[in-house]
């Protein structure tokens, strides 16, 4: 692993969840792996009145609450001490100004030279007025060292906004500069799906319409929506998950080998099955689509509230707290193969999974029960229990030949040394290393606003679209299950643990 340039790193919002949360652990975390710049600092920006050392504070208590690493006091505090606060108000210009004098004051006291990030960790509204300001200040000019800009998702709130927000961050930085995070690109378990695909002989040859009868991707949440109802309501599961989560899985599990692993050839791969999908019309949108909202309901004798009851949620909100939908990718690959792809708020449990279902044999000479029903699946498991899960028939010991359907299983977690690294180590390093094969880029983000438009479209002109009802600690609307051509067939029900299927476990 290489060790990244001197550089520094600002963040916006560093007086927040994200940066408490996420971004101080993954840092130390990179330092504890020995894999920080040899000389960096990082100044957190905000409004809050902190002084250094007020932040540096609190930071240490973020590490010692969320950080995932055997937490070694005196590393705390050598990490802390590359720590600065500069309190800015983001939407005034001549802050920056002040910024910039921050910045090449520390980077003379540290001997780096004019490489920077900046990390927006700030609202999504604030990300023009920050771009703007920044480049005000010449602080996007790459001319004494690279300036990079990283962003989280939302990334627009539908086609519209999000080629304005491209366009207008493209006014002032290039494409090169700008690293769109979407977590689940850094998950170690979805950066394994190319590994499992391309490093080995065997699934290639199988991964296609004349063998896979259907894919199936499930990203399913037991938490309801929390203290974020505010932000929630006006998003919905669309929006907060299949638009970039979802669709970015969908795109490694279909797409072609890349010809390198280089970030664009990856990116170009993706990219093209994300121009393949099948436009669903906005009149097949209630065939297709199903959208669900959780409701109150008791599970254990515990109480769990109604979505319209949460915080910051409107009571007569129509926002899906669950979507599930059916497509097709129009290519050689996969034409007439469905995808399937759901997820949800409040169901019975938390796990992320991509199922491909083979085809059945085409003559059953043990099970003549089977129907349509295929013995074989592969599941991919991104979490939690990661790992690798293959089913197939085999005969059961003694006369006759009775078929038992097992379980062949590989977990992450016994291999030797095992620790998943947590999605923002890995981009941040990314970032600091410049790579950007983890990121989503702009065409990436406004194919995938154009896909789902007519959904949106669908269910914002026609009130007569249903949103179904689930209890809290289901599985969601049944009508999900309508979905699934075939008879017999249905979603998977899985289970925290990755072997122990079709069991509803956790309720
Ligand atoms: C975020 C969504 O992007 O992903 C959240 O905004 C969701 O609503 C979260 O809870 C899920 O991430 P993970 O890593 O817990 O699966």
């Amino acid at each position: 692993m290489e060790n990244p340039r001197k550089q520094i790193l600002v963040i916006f919002g560093a007086s927040g969840d994200l940066a408490s949360r996420k971004l101080m652990p993954a840092l130390f975390s990179l330092k504890f792996q020995k894999l920080l710049p040899e000389k960096y600092a990082v100044i957190g920006a905000g409004r809050t009145n902190f002084t250094t050392g007020e932040f540096r504070i609190k930071m240490t208590e973020s590490i010692l609450s969320f950080s995932e690493e055997k937490v070694d006091k005196k590393l705390v505090t050598s990490f802390t001490e590359d720590l600065y606060y500069l309190s800015m108000d983001n939407s005034i210009p001549e802050d920056f100004l002040r910024l910039k004098s921050f910045l090449d004051e520390i980077g003379k006291q540290y001997g780096i030279g004019g490489n920077y990030i900046f990390y927006m960790a700030t609202p999504p509204v604030m990300y023009e007025p920050i771009a703007v300001n920044l480049a005000k200040a010449g602080l996007t000019d790459q001319s004494e060292g690279f300036r990079r800009v990283i962003i989280e998702k939302p990334f627009g709130y539908d086609l519209k906004s999000g080629r304005k927000l491209n366009r207008t961050l493209h006014e002032l930085i290039h494409e090169e500069q700008i690293f769109r995070i979407d977590h689940y690109l850094g998950k170690e378990t979805v950066q394994n799906l190319l590994v499992t695909r391309f490093a080995n002989g065997l699934f290639e040859p199988l991964w296609n319409r004349n063998y896979i009868d259907r894919i199936e991707i499930t990203s399913a949440e037991n938490i309801g929506v929390e203290d974020r109802g505010g932000y929630y309501d006006s998003s919905g599961a669309l929006r907060d998950m299949v638009q970039n989560h979802l669709l970015q899985m969908v795109g490694m599990t279909a797409m072609e080998p890349p010809s390198s692993l280089d970030s664009n050839a990856i990116r170009n791969e993706v990219l093209k099955v994300l121009q393949s999908l099948q436009p669903i019309r906005e009149e097949d949108v209630p065939k297709q689509v199903i959208r669900g909202q959780y409701t109150g309901s008791l599970i254990r004798g515990e109480c769990m509230t109604g979505y319209r009851h949460e915080k910051g949620v409107d009571r007569n909100s129509r926002t899906e707290t669950y979507v599930a939908v059916k497509f097709y990718i129009n290519n050689w690959r996969w034409g007439g193969v469905p995808f399937y792809v759901r997820t949800g708020k409040r169901l019975p449990t938390r796990v992320t999974e991509i199922v491909v279902h083979f085809k059945p044999t085409p003559h059953h000479l043990f099970r003549r029960d089977l129907g349509k029903l295929s013995a074989n699946q592969l599941i991919i498991r991104i979490q939690p229990d990661e790992g690798i899960l293959l089913k197939f028939d085999m005969k059961e010991p003694g006369a006759g030949f009775n078929v038992k359907n097992v379980n062949m299983d590989f977990h992450y977690k016994d291999l030797a040394n095992f620790r998943v690294p947590s999605a923002y180590e890995r981009l941040l390093y990314d970032v600091m290393i410049g790579d950007s094969t983890l990121f989503s880029r702009d065409d990436e983000v406004e194919t995938a606003w154009k896909f789902l438009e007519p959904i949106q479209k669908a269910w914002e002109n026609n009130n007569s679209i249903k949103i179904f009802g689930y209890p809290a600690g289901t599985w969601g609307p049944e009508h999900a299950n309508d979905l699934i051509e075939g008879e017999w067939l249905t979603w998977r029900y899985p289970c925290k643990n990755l072997a122990d299927d079709e069991l509803y476990c956790e309720l």
